[in-house]
């Protein structure tokens, strides 16, 4: 079906070009013509991925003493999946039928040692299956989580809406076991966490709503779920989810957990936390996506905070057929820079005004110029991204600027 040419339709036409056209985002087997449901991260995508990751786990793990890490196998034993219910109701309706979602694999070589193994459809079960070696290498008490940041894959009828459905993504999830009573407290808990986090990271608020998602609507192993939905382009969907997974999961692996305060053995109630990295990613994108005019003309750019976006900061010498401002730009303001902040890019491609365009369309917070003035009093130029606003900052100073901007 044709497509309306909609102002939202535009936006996200907009978003799919800016992404390949500024090396964020690529479409799967492209030069085969396209692997639906799949995506190939480039440079700028990749750093802003990684962000994004890195926020989560600094906020999630590194920064709390009751969370475990883990980065279990994708590749699971067949039976991890019977036992969890994956096999007979992970599926969708494909005409009157159920058709499972699961993407099937075998492994082994020889004839009789060959099994069927799937590719994981979400973390989470990774977590459950090491929750015992977990258990006997750290002695949490309850409550206590393990987080996980992986691939899941779903062999999903109709992929689309760019990152939105794939049939290969990531997910963020955690899983925290807690006494059964305490579900209520908990599940609210997690509830704030997930909204601080993603206004942390940059996703536009006014366009975040909770879901209560009705019995039937839930996954088997839930007794309640909230979706957070987002505001897309293509309308309201899900974005993440927080599952009250209670005992299935443990239970149905057989595990159990030694509670030294109360006494005897138990099985810990599980809250979920759940979050897509590739919505999240999109989410933020679409959050950030700015137009406005400059010298008459459109231009659009990235509006990230800078701790997240993909680079900190462009370095580029006026004109780079001069060897003196040249010389001085990778010196004494890229080198020293890059081995400061990492995330710094030099660019000396096209005019000035192109360097701006292409800075703002990444996101760049800082363009920073070396141009005449420079040789003479160690001064450069350092133009804000969201107002095109030009400010002169000693060379000595430039790394504690970009700091205080930063903090
Ligand atoms: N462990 C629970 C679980 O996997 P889910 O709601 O099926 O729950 C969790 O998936 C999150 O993974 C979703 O909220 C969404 O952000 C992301 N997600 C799920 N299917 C996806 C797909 N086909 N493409 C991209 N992201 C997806």
């Amino acid at each position: 079906m044709k497509k309306e040419n909609t102002e939202e339709n535009n936006l996200m036409e907009k978003i799919v070009s800016l992404c390949k056209r500024r090396g964020f985002i690529f479409s799967g087997s492209e030069i085969y013509g396209g692997f639906a449901g799949t995506y190939d991260w480039g440079h700028f995508g990749l750093a802003l991925k990684n962000n994004i990751k890195q926020n989560w786990w600094k906020k999630f793990v590194d920064s709390r003493r009751d969370m475990y890490g883990i980065d279990a196998a994708i590749l699971m034993r067949q039976e991890v999946w019977q036992a969890t219910g994956h096999v007979a109701n992970f599926a969708d309706p494909l005409d009157g039928k159920a058709f499972n979602t699961m993407l099937k694999t075998q492994v082994g070589a020889k004839k009789d040692e060959i099994a069927v193994s799937y590719l994981r459809p979400e973390t989470a079960q990774g977590m459950f299956v090491n929750f015992k070696n977990t258990v006997d290498a750290f002695h949490p008490k309850l409550p206590f989580g393990m987080a996980q940041i992986g691939k899941a894959f779903r062999n999903e009828i109709a992929p689309r809406d760019f990152l939105f459905r794939q049939r290969e993504f990531e997910q963020m999830e955690i899983e925290y076991f807690i006494r059964a009573e305490d579900w209520e407290k908990y599940f609210d808990y997690w509830k704030d966490e997930m909204l601080v986090w993603m206004e942390e990271v940059g996703i536009d608020m006014s366009k975040v709503h909770e879901l209560e998602v009705v019995k039937e609507d839930r996954a088997h192993y839930s007794s309640r779920t909230i979706d957070f939905e987002f505001d897309y382009p293509f309308g309201k969907k899900e974005l993440f989810g927080l599952a009250y997974r209670t005992d299935f999961d443990l239970k149905t692996h057989k595990l159990e957990y030694i509670d030294e305060e109360e006494g005897g053995k138990m099985v810990p109630h599980v809250i979920e936390p759940t979050f897509g990295v590739d919505r999240a990613f999109l989410a933020l994108i679409l959050s950030s996506y700015k137009e406005d005019e400059k010298d008459g003309e459109v231009r659009s750019y990235l509006k990230f905070k800078p701790s997240i976006a993909p680079v900190i900061c462009a370095v580029s010498p006026l004109l780079k057929n001069k060897p003196e401002l040249v010389e001085y730009a990778n010196t004494k303001v890229f080198v020293p820079l890059k081995s400061e902040f990492g995330r710094v890019i030099w660019d000396d491609n096209g005019n000035i005004g192109k360097r701006y365009r292409r800075q703002d369309e990444i996101g760049t917070p800082w363009c920073i110029v070396v141009d005449f003035d420079t040789l003479t009093n160690n001064t450069v130029t350092v133009r804000d991204r969201d107002t095109g606003e030009q400010e002169r900052v000693k060379v000595s100073e430039l790394i504690s600027y970009i700091k205080d901007k930063l903090d």
